[in-house]
């Protein structure tokens, strides 16, 4: 069986997007377009709701939309689409996939085990999370895509998406093709002081493309650095910021300066955090003015959504009659 698309990933993602999730999941998939890849985009707002109220989900799902085409997705390359809207197909073919894995299986995916370590127990946890995974292959697989682009926490769901396709196959003949994770290269980007990496729930050490510049100027201002001649993991995070960013080759090469400098021993780390205070302030200031653009008319993004929808319907419909055919379940 062929593949249908060459890449998919999903959109987890609640509320304001950081620096880091820009670097981390919107830029590979933006440069993934610009190669000429067609790339399938899709908010998994089914998978959100894991540990959320629907109606909680639901603000944000126009709004990371907007904040993703606001960041170079175009959608005349890229296909965005909400997973609800195949919520029919996914689910169906959900079902189709859970009869071929066991509750025990399922319990031993490392993303559950680590969640039931942390903050949730298997008495109370809602039957959500143990379908995630399945469910989650059903999106890849109604799909047929040959690349699914991922951070390296999926990967054992990508297991789990691979293992199912062999097990259907091998019951009902070659329906799906096997896919294969396309790991997002793990940048990382640190908390700009303290801890930890980058994240929403230490938003003083974060960098959301919502801050306003006198924000982004105090946050990198109080940020941790290093000596002069040290390198060490929060500079390093800085600069994948700084380069990451930067919008020409220039100030790549003016940040390369200022660390070879650094390097040497120079006293020059507020002339860094001046050049990082600058390239951020550029860089989000752009986005906001995109963003503005974009949802000035809310109907862009809803056709937008509704020719995704159509096209992710076709793929997904087709792909579930196939399925539906072997299993003589129609
Ligand atoms: N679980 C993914 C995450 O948290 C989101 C997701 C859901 C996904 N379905 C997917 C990603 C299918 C890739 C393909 O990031």
């Amino acid at each position: 069986m062929d593949y249908k698309i060459d890449v998919l990933t999903g959109i987890r993602a609640t509320g304001d997007l950081t620096v880091a999730n820009y670097l981390g999941a919107v830029k590979p998939i933006v440069e993934l377009q610009e190669q000429g890849l067609h790339p399938f985009v899709f908010v998994a707002d089914l998978h959100a709701i894991t540990d959320k109220e629907p109606t909680e989900v639901k603000p944000y799902i126009h709004a990371v939309v907007a904040d993703y085409l606001a960041l170079g997705i175009d959608p005349q390359k890229t296909t965005i689409y909400i997973q609800s809207d195949i919520a029919g197909e996914v689910l169906t073919l959900s079902a189709f996939l859970a009869r071929l894995i066991s509750v025990a299986e399922l319990l031993r995916v490392p993303t559950l085990k680590d969640k039931l370590k942390k903050n949730a127990r298997p008495e109370t946890a809602n039957t959500l999370l143990l379908f995630y995974p399945v469910m989650m292959a059903a999106d890849i697989l109604i799909n047929r895509t040959r690349n699914v682009a991922v951070g390296e926490d999926q990967l054992p769901h990508i297991e789990v998406t691979r293992e199912l396709a062999r097990r259907f196959n091998k019951r009902y003949g070659e329906i799906f093709p096997m896919p294969q994770a396309l790991t997002v290269k793990a940048l990382r980007i640190l908390s700009l002081k303290g801890e930890g990496k980058m994240s929403k729930t230490n938003p003083d050490g974060a960098i959301f493309l919502t801050d306003d510049a006198t924000t982004v100027a105090r946050k990198i201002k109080a940020a941790e650095t290093a000596f002069e001649g040290v390198m060490n993991e929060k500079l390093e995070s800085h600069i994948l910021i700084a380069k990451g960013l930067a919008k020409t080759l220039s100030e790549r090469e003016e940040v390369d300066a200022i660390i070879e400098a650094h390097k040497r021993g120079k006293p020059v780390m507020g002339q860094f955090k001046q050049l990082l205070t600058r390239i951020v302030q550029n860089f989000i200031e752009e986005f906001q003015t995109k963003r503005a653009e974009i949802t000035r008319d809310p109907s862009y993004i809803t056709s937008i959504l509704k020719e995704g929808a159509k096209v992710a319907r076709e793929n997904a419909s087709e792909t579930l009659g196939e399925v539906r055919r072997v299993l003589q379940f129609n």
